[in-house]
């Protein structure tokens, strides 16, 4: 843990605070503040009357109960993700409303669109294609699926019959994909034969075959998008085209326990291994539900466009069930921001007439060095309310989006969550306010959150700390990791004990409850809102065989936020050249995928280390980011940090 917090810059100005207008109050599910007091002096009667919104086969008979490590909600409760997302929309008369508008990377294909009623009828036919090849509840589906309607359609049929998605990002590596894979023992892999990436076609077939090798693995089915010429293996590939049309559209959703397993989604901890993060279905249902209403403000006229992937937290609540619990229309785009040009976003939210638009800081700050005449081009008024999430935002890129994008009229919402968490728990409601840059805001009602010391105490406001939530837990937060219950009470509870949910992440309170996220304190980078250990980039870059020792950093850049750095140590007979960086490039796109690339690798002689011999990371990147570097004193080896200077181009 790195203890020295330090705000990123300045705390924001009081000119920069922004607060509702009686119109965005007025549209507000709630603009009374009272709802935080109330909401958190009970949160268990708070969470109850929200899961009263959605639709139970069995209402819960206790709300909530806690032990050590283990909390659970809604007990007996019977319920189903995929009849509270589609089903229940039909049956109160919604069916021909639009629920997905997908926009494809190629302008001159046309636009994909589900009612409803056709959502409910694809996702009940592809469910009854799993249940013919053999799928039943709790058995583990892989997704390795492209921004593609089929993505959510997936999702939806696999928790519509109790089993269990764990949806792999399309642009990890296959070997990303086989560890996964192989740790939730997927029977049946969802994929496609490829898709549109910046004006490129992209196969993923080729990278799905090579994934499931030696995987438990079975049958695979093949959505065509590209159109491009894959081998399918005989007894063990089947085109989506060719198994679903076929089906019933008709396919009675599972009852599920409110803490039966929901979906299990792969995430970076701090060693090179990512950790299956379980989520269960009633907390999580409330929590996704409660908070896409409340923090977006949405209602039925409602055009939802979050940027996120599938393959992260964010497009599982945000894209997929969060707008369709709530009964809005949820769009989707298929490609890159900047193709064909760098206006497609802002074409996009115009087009489709968006009112909420939910975005990264490391897209926006992307859109600032592209330049304002982009979204001016367009007509962006439909716009009611901004989202951004994924890492701290930086006040030049907040004021940015505010002013060129929400047209001076749009609450920004910066909400804090993370994949353990499952949906927002920090950040200001659109009724309430305020807005200010850098500062997510208050907990969400119902969670309770305090910034405490190292030792477990509280700080006094302003003060930076660590942010932890307390019970009673929030619904939708992890309730474990596939697997490894014992890595799971480590990572989550192994500093402050039982009684705190340790978020890893920095933070300070000022004296209204406002927090502002100051970013990790574990070793998670977080590359252009992607999460990723350091661990995992040293694993991969010592799959080469030059490669004697490796230390990565992280250093904050412009756009991205953080980048992974890179220190290497030869072994014996290798000599560093340009030709080498780039083969350890490679590496790491086959091991991880392109997000992990080191901006920057230094061949060097050695790295600081204790005399215990652990590398101090924490010298390496002080190095990189040109900061104070501290006492070298305990090292064993101080004379390296004079080699490394020169090496990294120090100023102090
Ligand atoms: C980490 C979680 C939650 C979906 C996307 C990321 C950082 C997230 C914010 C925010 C400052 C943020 C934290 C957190 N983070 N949102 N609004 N302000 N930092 O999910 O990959 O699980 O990463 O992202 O450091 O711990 P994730």
């Amino acid at each position: 843990m790195n203890a020295n917090i330090k705000w990123v810059e300045p705390a924001p100005k009081r000119e920069n605070w922004f607060w509702p207008t009686d119109a965005m109050k007025e549209r507000a599910w709630v603009s009374d503040p009272k709802i935080y007091e109330e909401s958190w002096a009970d949160p268990v009667a708070f969470w109850e009357k929200r899961a009263e919104e959605i639709s139970w086969f069995k209402k819960w008979e206790v709300a909530y109960e806690e032990e050590p490590y283990k909390y659970r909600w809604f007990i007996g409760g019977k319920l189903n993700l995929s009849y509270n997302s589609l089903d229940r929309h039909v049956e109160a008369g919604k069916g021909d409303k639009v629920a997905l508008i997908w926009e494809p990377e190629p302008t001159d294909e046309p636009n994909r669109i589900f009612t409803y009623k056709e959502l409910l009828e694809e996702v009940s036919r592809l469910a009854n294609a799993l249940k013919e090849l053999g799928i039943k509840k709790g058995d583990r589906v892989g997704i390795y699926l492209p921004m593609i309607p089929e993505a959510v359609i997936a999702m939806q049929a696999v928790v519509r019959i109790g089993a269990v998605p764990s949806v792999v990002f399309s642009a990890f590596s296959p070997e990303s994909l086989r560890d996964r894979m192989l740790d939730c023992e997927a029977k049946v892999l969802i994929t496609a034969d490829g898709y549109w990436r910046r004006g490129k076609l992209i196969n993923l077939k080729r990278n799905a075959d090579k994934g499931i090798e030696g995987t438990k693995v079975e049958k695979v089915i093949v959505v065509k998008r590209a159109g491009l010429d894959v081998e399918m293996m005989p007894g063990r590939d089947v085109w989506y085209h060719e198994i679903v049309p076929k089906q019933s559209p008709e396919c009675p959703p599972e009852e599920m326990d409110a803490e039966d397993l929901a979906f299990i989604l792969y995430t970076s901890g701090t060693t090179g291994k990512p950790k299956g993060v379980m989520h269960t279905t009633g907390g999580y249902a409330v929590q996704v539900y409660t908070t896409a209403k409340w923090n977006f403000n949405l209602h039925d006229d409602d055009i939802f466009w979050c940027t996120a992937d599938v393959g992260w937290i964010t497009g599982h609540s945000y894209i997929n069930y969060g707008p369709l619990m709530n009964g809005v229309t949820t769009v989707m785009y298929e490609g890159a921001p900047d193709t064909p040009d760098y206006g497609r976003m802002w074409a996009t939210i115009q087009k489709h007439k968006v009112t909420v638009y939910y975005t990264a800081p490391t897209a926006i700050r992307m859109h600032v060095k592209w330049g304002d005449e982009w979204p001016a081009k367009y007509d962006l008024s439909s716009l009611r309310v901004l989202g951004t999430v994924g890492e701290p935002i930086n006040e030049e890129a907040w004021l940015w989006y505010f002013k060129h994008i929400g047209g001076g009229r749009c609450p920004i919402i910066d909400t804090w969550w993370q994949t353990e968490t499952g949906a927002n728990c920090v950040e200001a409601l659109p009724g309430i306010g305020p807005f200010i840059p850098t500062v997510a805001g208050r907990p969400f009602p119902g969670i309770r959150a305090k910034i405490l010391d190292a030792g477990g105490q509280p700080v006094p406001a302003g003060e930076g700390g660590y942010l932890v939530l307390e019970p009673p837990f929030p619904p939708s937060l992890l309730r474990g990791l596939w697997g490894d219950p014992e890595k799971f009470k480590a990572t989550y509870f192994g500093e402050y004990g039982p009684k705190y949910y340790f978020t890893k992440d920095g933070a300070r309170m000022d004296e209204m409850g406002n927090i502002r996220i100051t970013g990790r304190v574990d070793d998670v980078m977080n590359v252009a809102g992607h999460r990723l250990a350091t661990a995992e980039v040293e694993d991969a870059l010592s799959q080469h065989d030059a490669v004697s020792e490796v230390a990565v950093v992280s250093r904050p850049d412009e756009v991205k936020g953080e980048v992974p750095v890179a220190f290497v140590l030869l072994k014996a007979g290798y000599t560093p050249s340009d030709e080498l960086k780039k083969e350890l490039i490679k590496t790491v796109d086959v091991h991880i995928g392109p997000t992990a690339r080191p901006a920057a690798i230094y061949f060097v002689e050695d790295v600081p280390k204790t005399r215990s011999g652990k590398i101090m990371r924490r010298i390496l990147k002080a190095l990189v980011r040109n900061e104070p570097i501290g006492d070298i004193t305990t090292l064993r080896n101080p004379e390296c940090v004079e080699e490394l200077k020169k090496a990294v181009g120090y100023k102090g």
